[in-house]
């Protein structure tokens, strides 16, 4: 006859046998070991109950159970083996007294820095920033600005259009007229964003490149306040011996006009490759409000007078950084980019 413990001593066997076999950490086997031959584990039980079986059945079921204790020590033996020789591996998959893998930085724009650079120059001039959209209605980028109908500037070869009336901003100056509606005099801005033209690209030409254009209103201001402020503007930007010159020149939504000459930076006006050996680069355009662009958003202008300007900002950025060709700007060139 079996003895009655022999199922009892089964059951653990193989319940032992299982749990050991998917022990993986150290934690688990000892879980295992308290189970089974804790002082409260089930070996203490089986042992108990074995004492109360009756005496001639109790040295069989004893040896059984020793051996199978013995067979369990052994097993928890390995698996706490096992489990530690897997452990160190894990640990080292990770070591945190390593330093830290630093992560890729990328770099300003250099067009960025150029535009954040004009801009400081104008705050500590006491100009605010003021922002327009890229696609822009003909009113805003023509109409307003005193632009006529008939201008060539309108011309589907040289404005990208979207719709009759819907374009993608030729320049910037757009933005003097959604300030002006916006709000009355005094007005102090600059405004730097994204222009679009249909250009052929080139060394020196986008379809796409920035411009950061100023507008001052008040009263009393004068052809003088602006060369003051191009002035001081291209001292800060460029060098503070640069000299500036004003040429005659014309846009519809100022008068008079100015196209604005810096001497050379990379020859500081004596003649090189840079500036075609005349001495003199230009980097913007100039001039005192036309009336008209007064009377298309509501200004008195028998009370007010403003001036204008629109700068280029990659060929600001060139000069200052002695870049020769344009396209670098875009092109995304890590090579590039990564000296900025
Ligand atoms: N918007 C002109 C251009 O794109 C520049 C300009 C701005 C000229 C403001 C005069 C006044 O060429």
């Amino acid at each position: 006859m079996r003895p009655p413990v022999t199922d009892q001593l089964e059951r653990i066997a193989g319940e032992a046998r299982s749990l050991l076999g998917a022990a993986s950490t150290p934690g688990q086997v000892e879980e295992v070991r308290v189970k089974f031959l804790g002082r409260k584990g089930l070996f203490s039980e089986l042992f108990a109950s074995i004492a109360k079986l009756p005496s001639q059945d109790r040295p069989t079921a004893g040896q059984a159970a020793n051996r199978l204790k013995a067979e369990l020590t052994a097993l928890l033996k390995q698996a706490a083996a096992r489990v530690a020789r897997a452990r160190p591996a894990a640990v080292a998959r990770f070591d945190p007294t390593l330093p830290s893998q630093r992560p890729a930085m990328g770099h300003v724009h250099p067009l960025s820095l150029i535009i954040e650079e004009i801009c400081d120059i104008f705050r500590t001039l006491g100009f605010s920033v003021a922002e327009g959209p890229e696609v822009e209605l003909d009113w805003y980028n023509f109409d307003a600005l005193n632009i006529p109908p008939d201008h060539p500037s309108r011309d589907d070869f040289d404005t990208f259009y979207i719709s009759d009336h819907v374009l993608l901003r030729s320049q910037t100056s757009t933005v003097q007229i959604r300030t002006m509606e916006k709000t009355r005099p005094p007005v102090r801005i600059i405004a730097p964003g994204r222009c679009f033209r249909p250009e052929t690209e080139d060394a020196r030409h986008a379809a796409v490149f920035h411009q950061v254009e100023g507008l001052v209103v008040d009263e009393g201001i004068s052809f003088s306040d602006l060369k003051a402020v191009i002035h001081m503007f291209a001292r800060q930007m460029f060098s503070p011996d640069v000299r500036v010159r004003f040429r005659p020149s014309f846009f519809p939504f100022t008068e008079p006009s100015a196209e604005v000459d810096c001497t050379c930076p990379a020859c500081s006006g004596s003649g090189c490759g840079t500036c075609s050996h005349s001495g003199w680069v230009e980097f913007c355009g100039a001039g005192m409000v036309d009336p008209n662009v007064f009377d298309a958003v509501g200004y008195d202008k028998e009370r007010y007078t403003g001036f204008a300007f629109g700068m280029g900002v990659e060929r600001i950025a060139m000069r200052k950084y002695g870049i020769k060709d344009l396209r670098l700007f875009y092109h995304g060139d890590l090579r590039f980019l990564q000296q900025f």
